[in-house]
């Protein structure tokens, strides 16, 4: 089989997994105006959102409904302002590491998303989930594979 081909079926394994998943909880909040949501976090005493309920993006209609959730530390001028909530769109780091962006001087950003429930709630993104989610991509992966063999040879 082509690299293509695995890297396609891959792919669609995960994308079988992530989908069964329907509704989404994450934590809500901006440590501008509850310093609870900083780090460490205090997760008993503030909101959780249910993603799910949450109205798609405008320009996003019909496309993306939130299916992660975030947090983001932003770094400007020596204060730290953490924010949590829905995210949109998954990409190949979600679950698995989080992005830096530097701005100007003294500006940064640290982008992080995750699918699991309430999963942004610590800092470390789970490696245990991760795991987890690779297992069952091989698993869906060696399905569908099994499947296209039959069909092929039938
Ligand atoms: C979240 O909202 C969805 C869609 O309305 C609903 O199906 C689900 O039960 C809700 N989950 C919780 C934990 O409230």
């Amino acid at each position: 089989m082509s690299p293509f081909m695995d890297k396609t079926l891959l792919f669609l394994g995960l994308l079988c997994c992530i989908q069964v998943s329907t509704a989404l909880m994450c934590y809500d909040c901006n440590s501008e105006f509850d310093p609870r949501c900083g780090d460490p976090f205090e997760p008993y005493s503030i909101g959780e959102v249910n993603c799910s309920k949450q109205e798609p993006l405008e320009h996003l209609k019909d496309k993306f409904k939130p299916m992660l959730c975030r947090k983001t530390v932003q770094k400007i001028y020596g204060k730290t302002r953490i924010v949590r909530g829905c995210g949109y769109i998954p990409d190949e780091r979600t679950d698995r590491e989080c992005v830096r962006r530097s701005g100007t001087h003294d500006v940064s950003a640290t982008y992080c998303s995750c699918t699991k429930d309430l999963c942004n709630a610590a800092t470390a993104v789970g490696n245990s989930q991760m795991l987890m989610l690779l297992g069952l991509a091989s698993i869906c992966t060696l399905f569908v594979t099994r499947h296209s063999i039959r069909d092929m040879s039938s």
